[in-house]
C-alpha cells in the first residue's frame, strides 16, 4: 500500500521548522487497543495511520484516565481529571443543563492565546447548554463544525445508509431531536447525512490550514472523528467497524496530504489516540483492545489503554516507546512546545515534550483510574506505578459485553477488593494472572508493590476533591437543539434537510 503524501516527505526542504508547531490532534472514538494494522491487528487496513506509527513515535501504554467519551473529552481538552471540571457521572444528554465549566481552561484557549488559529471538526460531547453556552466556540475554538454529542444520542433509523434506507445497527436513543450537525453554533443540517461528514470535516480541516498558512500564522485542529459512515461498506476485508476505521485511516491521508501540499509536513505535529476502548457489545461492529481485557466503560486496560502516535519529521525520531503516557499530558506538552503559560489551576497531566524530542524519558510514575460512576469515598478503581496494577474495585459494563470474560459484562457487579487484584503488566498485559491471590506464590515484590499502591490510592483519594457534578444539573428536554424553535409535533419537527446527498 502507498501512502503517497509520505512521499512529500522527501522533497520537503531540510531546514528545521520555526517554532511553535501548527498541531494537528486526532481522536477517535470508541477504538481499542488492538484495532491498527500497526497495534497487530490483523485484517484492519490503515495504511495512513501505520505511516504516522513507522515515521512517527508509537506509545505502548498510553492511557485515557476514563473510559467514557464525556469525561476523557474534558480530561483531553483540559489536562485535569474530570471528576475535578464536573463531567461525572456517564455521560452529557442532548438536553443536559450543565457541560464543561466555562472557567475551564483549554487546549484551544491556551493555543489561541498564542495567536493559533483554532478550529474544531467532529464529535464534541462536552455540553450544549442554554443558547449553545458549552459548545465549541465558547471554549476556545475560533471555528466549528459537527455534532454536539454522540451521533447515537438520537433516532438512528435511515441515517447510516442512501439509499436505500436502511435501519441503523446497535442501539441509539430514540424520543429526542435528530442529531444536528453544527455549524459554529447554528443548525446546519439536522439530521445530517452521515456518510458525508467525514469528507465535510477534511474540507474544513484543509481551509484551516490554508487561512492559518495564508495569515501568517500556526494552527491547531482538533479532529474529533466519529468514523461511522458507509463509504468504504465491503472495503476492509474487516466487516462494517474496518470500513469504518477505513474512512478514518483515508480521512487521516487526507489531512496529510492537505499538510504535504502546504510544505507544511516538518512543521505540524500530528498526535493520534482515542478516546476509551472499544465497544464490544456491539460485537464484531465493535473494536478490538488486542491482548487487553475487556473494553469500554471498564477499568481494566482494554477499557483505558489506548493506541497513541506521535508524528514530526524532523524533531520526533520514529521509534516505539514504553514509557507511561496519558490523554491528560497532551495539553501541557502541547503549552510547553507552543511557549505558552499553563493555567493556574491543578493539573493532572505532564510536559512529554523532552520524550517526544528524544531528550528525555516521560515524567510520569503513575497513572489512577476512575469508574464512570465514580465517588469521593471509593476514590480510585484502579492505580498502576511502573509496571504494577492494582485493583481497588472492578465492575462490569454494558459496553463491554459479549466478550468471553464474564468479569467485563454488565453482569459482573461491583466488587471490592482486599486485598487488591495486583497485575505485573509487563509480563501479563492481559490482567489474568493475580499475583497475590489465592494459589499465587506471593513474592517479596510483589507484596511491596501491593504496599506501595495501597499508599498512592489513599494519598491520591485524600488530595482529591471532586467539583460539583455537571450531570446532576439534570436535563430539559427544550435544551435540546433544534433548526425549527418551537415547532411541532416535537421532537420529530426538528428536520431540516441540510444541503449534502
Ligand atoms: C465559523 O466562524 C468563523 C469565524 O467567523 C468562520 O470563519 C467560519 O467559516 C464559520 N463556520 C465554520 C463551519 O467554521
Ligand atoms: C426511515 O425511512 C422510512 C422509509 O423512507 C420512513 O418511512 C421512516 O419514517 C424513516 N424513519 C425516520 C426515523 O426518519
Ligand atoms: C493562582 O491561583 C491562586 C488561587 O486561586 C491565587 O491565589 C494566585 O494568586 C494565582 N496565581 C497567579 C499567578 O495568578
Amino acid at each position: 500500500m502507498v501512502v503517497l503524501w509520505a512521499l512529500a516527505l522527501a522533497l520537503a526542504a531540510g531546514l528545521a521548522s520555526a517554532y511553535p508547531p501548527n498541531i494537528v490532534l486526532i481522536f477517535a472514538d470508541d477504538l481499542g487497543y488492538g484495532d491498527l494494522g500497526s497495534y497487530g491487528h490483523p485484517t484492519s487496513t490503515t495504511p495512513n495511520l501505520d505511516q504516522l506509527a513507522t515515521a512517527g513515535l508509537r506509545f505502548t501504554d498510553f492511557y485515557v484516565p476514563v473510559s467514557l467519551c464525556t469525561p476523557s473529552r474534558a480530561a483531553l481538552l483540559t489536562g485535569r481529571l474530570p471528576v475535578r471540571s464536573g463531567l461525572y457521572p456517564g455521560v452529557l444528554e442532548p438536553g443536559s443543563r450543565g457541560g464543561l465549566p466555562l472557567e475551564e481552561v483549554t487546549l484551544a484557549e491556551i493555543l489561541a492565546a498564542q495567536g493559533y488559529l483554532t478550529g474544531m471538526a467532529g464529535k464534541w460531547h462536552l455540553g450544549v447548554g442554554p443558547e449553545g453556552t458549552f459548545l465549541p466556540p465558547h471554549q476556545g475554538f475560533h471555528r466549528f463544525l459537527g455534532i454536539p454529542y454522540s451521533h447515537d444520542q438520537g433516532p438512528c433509523q435511515n441515517l447510516t445508509c442512501f439509499p436505500p434506507a436502511t435501519p441503523c445497527h446497535g442501539i441509539c436513543d430514540q424520543g429526542l431531536v435528530p442529531v444536528p450537525l453544527l455549524a459554529n453554533l447554528s443548525v446546519e443540517a439536522q439530521p445530517p447525512w452521515l456518510p458525508g461528514l467525514e469528507a465535510r470535516y477534511v474540507a474544513f480541516a484543509h481551509d484551516l490550514m490554508v487561512d492559518a498558512h495564508r495569515q501568517g500564522r500556526p494552527f491547531f485542529l482538533y479532529y474529533a472523528s466519529h468514523f461511522s459512515g458507509q463509504n468504504f461498506a465491503g472495503h476492509s476485508g474487516r466487516g462494517p467497524f474496518g470500513d469504518s476505521l477505513m474512512e478514518l485511516d483515508s480521512a487521516v491521508g487526507a489531512l496529510m496530504t492537505a499538510v504535504g501540499d502546504l510544505g507544511l509536513l516538518k512543521d505540524t505535529l500530528v498526535i493520534f489516540t482515542a478516546d476509551n476502548g472499544p465497544e464490544t457489545m456491539r460485537m464484531s461492529r465493535g473494536g478490538c483492545s488486542g491482548p487487553l481485557r475487556c473494553g469500554k466503560g471498564t477499568t481494566f486496560e482494554g477499557g483505558v489503554r489506548e493506541p497513541a502516535l506521535a508524528f514530526w519529521p524532523g524533531h520526533i525520531t520514529p521509534g516505539v516507546t514504553h514509557e507511561l503516557a496519558s490523554s491528560l499530558d497532551i495539553l501541557p506538552t502541547l503549552a510547553a512546545l507552543a511557549g505558552a503559560p499553563l493555567p493556574n489551576v491543578t493539573l493532572d497531566g505532564f510536559d512529554l515534550s523532552p520524550l517526544l524530542l528524544g531528550k528525555g524519558k516521560s515524567p510520569r510514575q503513575t497513572m489512577f483510574f476512575y469508574p464512570t460512576f465514580p465517588d469521593e469515598i471509593r476514590g480510585v478503581f484502579a492505580v498502576r506505578s511502573g509496571k504494577y496494577k492494582a485493583h481497588f474495585f472492578t465492575q462490569g459494563s454494558v459496553h463491554s459485553d459479549t466478550t468471553a470474560d464474564p468479569a467485563c459484562h454488565a453482569s459482573s457487579p461491583l466488587t471490592a477488593h482486599e486485598p487488591p487484584l495486583l497485575f505485573d503488566l509487563s509480563e501479563d498485559p492481559g490482567e489474568n494472572y493475580n499475583l497475590v491471590g489465592s494459589g499465587a506464590e506471593v513474592t517479596p515484590q510483589a507484596l511491596e508493590a501491593m504496599k506501595q499502591l495501597q499508599l498512592l490510592k489513599a494519598q491520591f483519594d485524600a488530595s482529591m476533591t471532586f467539583s460539583p457534578s455537571q450531570m446532576a444539573r439534570g436535563e430539559d428536554a427544550a435544551l435540546q437543539m433544534c433548526c425549527q424553535p418551537s415547532c411541532s409535533p416535537w421532537p420529530t419537527c426538528c428536520h431540516c434537510p441540510g444541503p449534502l446527498r
